[in-house]
């Protein structure tokens, strides 16, 4: 399904990705940096790059966006598995731009996720699962709100429950 979300701070902004982005995403999450993070790190060539957004236009339960700082695209993240019944979303695919980390990027960018998880998706908890290693995305993700739910092997899960629906 063709989204079309955008949304932004007044220094950066984050908008629904297009055809024009795939090769930059490919690029990027090709990265050692950056894919070594992720729980499915091999190489994406290109072919495979445009299969994914085919298969991707098609649903229904994932968004995955853009991050500009003005004209440049410093980075990208998904909400994906979005769940109606249960009002629940994951946020993953998360990186930044090498050349544009510990710039505040990835902060506002989370910022900005939280907003379209809660106030356009209008879920109740957003989920995700990072390697407990990456210690920069773990004490980001608990700086920005999300709690450690669960530990599995070297996952962990974290969740960020909407004021309302917090256990505490
Ligand atoms: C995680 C990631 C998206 C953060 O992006 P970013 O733009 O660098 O984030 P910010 O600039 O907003 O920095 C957020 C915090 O991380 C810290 N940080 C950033 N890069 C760091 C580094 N290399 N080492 C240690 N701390 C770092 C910053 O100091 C900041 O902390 P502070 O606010 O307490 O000072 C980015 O590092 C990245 O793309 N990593 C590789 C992919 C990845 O790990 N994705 C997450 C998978 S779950």
């Amino acid at each position: 399904m063709v989204h079309s979300y955008s949304v932004h701070d007044g220094f950066l902004e984050v908008s629904s990705i297009q055809q024009g982005d795939i090769e930059r995403l490919r690029t990027l999450r090709n990265l050692d940096a950056i894919r070594f993070s992720f729980i499915d790190s091999r190489v994406i060539s290109p072919e495979e790059q445009k299969m994914w957004f085919e298969r991707y236009k098609e649903k229904d339960d994932d968004f995955m966006f853009a991050i500009r700082l003005a004209q440049t695209t410093v980075g990208f993240f998904a909400l994906y598995g979005y769940d109606r019944d249960r009002e629940t979303v994951e946020f993953g695919r998360f990186m930044i731009d090498p050349k544009h980390q510990g710039k505040g990027s990835g902060r506002r960018a989370i910022a900005l996720a939280l907003l379209i998880a809660f106030g356009k998706l209008k879920v109740s908890e957003v989920t995700l699962e990072v390697f407990g290693e990456n210690t920069t995305a773990v004490k980001l993700y608990d700086s920005a709100g999300f709690k450690v739910v669960s530990g599995k092997g070297d996952l962990v899960k974290m969740a960020y429950r909407a004021i309302g629906n917090r256990a505490e």
